[in-house]
């Protein structure tokens, strides 16, 4: 199990605890961001911050807008009204490409590597700077042949550190759903992001990469990577996350520590729907005896609650 150091909500907000709440120091800040679709509002978030050097969980029942969100921020679709920053720089209306080369990359829910391609090239791919590339090297032809080696160099160093090396010569559609999706994060790394948004990574990958998917996004967070993921396993979230936001019907509907917003009324009715009727003491507990049946989550809940 990664090692996880507690961090106290004091160090990550600053005033009072609660949606949308401020952050003593937000790597993203988001306003009045709304998203309709038709008639449908996915998203309408009037406020969020994003607290740098930790990792945040985002939360919320199918259909709360959290891809949605995650669209926007990441100028992969745009918004009705809105406006955010990354880093003190506004990101409305700067296309994909140009906010993943200053230094905000994500992955998503469903894979996009390019299945005919191999790992390698897959990796290249998510290289910074692949436009211009002929230019350059028409005109630089040695420099740009070492750029050229640089990035393959890490893009082996980062195959390696998740277990792919083996497969760099494969092509993408033999991997399995979990090798992708570590495929996918490796090659998100390849532009030296400082902030990763994480489209349910865990999702549908098999127990044993599981551990070792925790266990990178704690190693990024510990190489000084903001990180934001979608999570639907309340036990992987209470394992790594320092700060969670609750998303329901397109809204922020809680924020705090994994520990506090598990116990709040809000996220229990998105959670725990059919559960309405029944005693919060009574749903708690379960949640707890849930959690303390697995000794993995059960340290890391223990020691953040020290
Ligand atoms: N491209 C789209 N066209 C129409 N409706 C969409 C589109 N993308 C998302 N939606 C709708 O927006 C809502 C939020 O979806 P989504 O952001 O995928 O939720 P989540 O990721 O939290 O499960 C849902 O009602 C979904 O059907
Ligand atoms: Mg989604």
């Amino acid at each position: 199990m990664p090692d996880t150091t507690p961090t106290t909500s004091a160090s990550i907000a600053k005033g009072e605890i609660g949606p949308g709440c401020a952050k003593t120091d937000p790597i993203m800040i988001a306003d009045e961001i709304t998203r309709s679709f038709g008639g449908n509002t996915a998203v309408d978030v009037q406020h969020v911050e994003i607290p740098r050097g930790k990792i945040t969980a985002l939360i919320g029942p199918n259909g709360a807008g959290k891809t949605t969100l995650f669209n926007l921020l990441s100028g992969f679709d745009r918004p009705n009204t809105g406006t955010w920053s990354f880093d003190g720089r506004t990101l409305s209306g700067i296309p994909s490409f140009k906010v993943s080369r200053m230094g905000q990359v994500r992955t998503f829910q469903l894979t996009k590597s390019l299945a005919m391609l191999s790992v390698l090239e897959n990796m290249k791919l998510g290289a910074k700077n692949q436009r211009g590339e002929r230019f350059w090297a028409s005109l630089f032809p040695l420099l740009w042949r070492s750029q050229e080696r640089e990035i393959e160099q890490r893009a082996l160093d980062l195959l390696q550190r998740f277990k792919l090396d083996a497969k760099k010569d494969d092509y993408a559609a033999a991997l399995s759903g979990g090798q992708r999706k570590l495929l996918e994060m490796a090659r998100a790394l390849m532009s030296d992001p400082q902030f990763i948004m994480l489209d349910e990574p865990m999702a549908g990958v098999n127990p044993a990469l599981t551990q070792s998917l925790l266990g990178h996004i704690v190693n990024l967070k510990n190489d000084g990577v903001t990180v934001l993921f979608v999570e639907h396993d309340m036990h992987m979230v209470q394992a790594i996350a320092d700060w969670v936001i609750v998303m329901a019907e397109g809204s922020i509907v809680a924020e705090g520590e994994p520990s506090v917003v598990m116990r709040d009324q809000a996220v229990i009715d998105a959670y725990l729907g059919s559960n309405k009727d029944r005693d919060l003491g009574e749903v708690v507990a379960e949640i707890r005896a849930e959690r303390s049946a697995s000794p993995a989550v059960d340290t890391a809940a223990a020691a953040k609650e020290q």
